[in-house]
């Protein structure tokens, strides 16, 4: 039987391909590039999976001082579907949702293969100057977020189990895709959803915030721990923790209230425990980053600040607390500081 000639492939792809000259699709290449690229160095990530203890008030308020002490561009982000930054800023998420340019049509998974294409300005919108300085920008948040983790988890279901690394992934080069903006702050919802994880892997810091009370405090130790799960060469440096919402005994000079005291030793010792080598180089005896009272004017900051014609008085003393602006503006040197830390290591 005469054997049939193999007919000759001279497409440039087989060509081309060996394993030292492997020919990848520009879709692979894109993730490659992401796999070897360093992170956005100004990435920072507010996470607590216990609701309520002011995860949104410091992303919002760190933005804001970040902004007007380096007079560099600084981006929110809002990836919880509570939308509670955006409507602290003064959106409302019913509107924004219209106009397709929020937070969940920039990371549903229909976008990830798109990213060479997608104009990422567009979904910033610049803070309104009577509620923030002008170089604050944010991408806003949309309920639909809720949504992400089902559509994820559907394609875990059908075999596609690689979605949430590329979440982590794709999420890593929408940050770069930001680098103009020296602060980016991601405000995490209370949970471990796909897209809090993947961007708290993708971020370059994270900090934690908590209220200095028993049942607050109790998670955070299982909150670093579940972070030292990042691959080590992924994870991020840990910034420090910042109580909120101290109540003070008494008027001017009055002090922690016992059951807080006892709580903020506590959370030290804890946090203390699990510190690596650089991270303990870096914060040094007190991973603590600072502390803000319950202050009635951020109450009435988050909740009307986008309706007022004029800026809110930082500097304002009210009942001999510390004011808004010098505890936000330590709070952000700070941050500012350990990020020098880090970077000169
Ligand atoms: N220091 C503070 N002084 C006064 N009110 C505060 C302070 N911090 C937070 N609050 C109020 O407490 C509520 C919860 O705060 P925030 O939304 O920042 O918490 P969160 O951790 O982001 O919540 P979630 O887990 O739901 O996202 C808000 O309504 C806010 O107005
Ligand atoms: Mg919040």
């Amino acid at each position: 039987m005469a054997r049939k000639k193999r007919k000759k492939d001279y497409s440039p792809q087989k060509k081309d391909a060996s394993p030292f000259n492997p020919v990848v699709s520009s879709e692979n290449k894109l993730k490659i590039d992401a796999l070897r690229a360093e992170k956005h160095r100004g990435s920072i990530c507010v996470v607590n999976y216990k609701g309520g203890v002011g995860k949104t008030t410091v992303s919002c308020l760190l933005g804001y001082y970040l902004a007007e002490k380096t007079q560099k561009k600084v981006l929110l982000f809002d990836i919880d579907p509570q939308c509670s930054l955006s409507l602290a800023l003064g959106f409302d998420p019913e509107e924004v949702s219209k106009t397709e340019l929020t937070i969940y049509n920039l990371v549903k998974p229909s976008k990830w293969a798109k990213i060479a294409k997608t104009n990422f300005d567009k979904y910033v919108t610049k803070v309104k100057d009577t509620v923030a300085p002008d170089n604050l920008f944010i991408v806003r948040g949309s309920f639909n977020v809720d949504e992400l983790d089902m559509q994820i988890a559907q394609s875990l279901a059908t075999g596609t189990k690689r979605h949430v690394d590329e979440l982590f992934l794709y999420c890593k080069q929408l940050l770069n895709a930001y680098s103009e903006y020296d602060y980016v702050i991601v405000d995490c919802p209370p949970n471990k959803m796909f897209l809090t994880q993947a961007m708290l892997r993708a971020c370059s810091y994270y900090l934690a915030v908590t209220i200095p009370d028993a049942i607050s405090i109790y998670g955070m130790p299982r909150l670093l721990r579940w972070v030292k799960l990042v691959p080590p060469s992924d994870r991020p440096k840990l910034l420090g923790y910042v109580l909120n919402a101290i109540n003070r005994t008494g008027g001017v000079g009055g002090g922690k209230v016992y059951s807080q005291q006892s709580a903020e030793t506590r959370l030290k010792r804890n946090i203390q425990a699990d510190l690596d080598k650089e991270e303990q180089r870096v914060l040094g005896s007190d991973p603590l980053i600072g502390v803000i009272p319950r202050l009635d004017v951020i109450a009435r900051f988050l909740g009307e600040a986008g309706t007022k014609f004029s800026r809110y008085d930082f500097s304002k003393k009210t009942s001999g607390q510390p004011t808004v602006d010098e505890c936000l503006s330590s709070l952000a040197d700070v941050v500012l500081a350990r990020i020098g830390g880090y970077r000169c290591a």
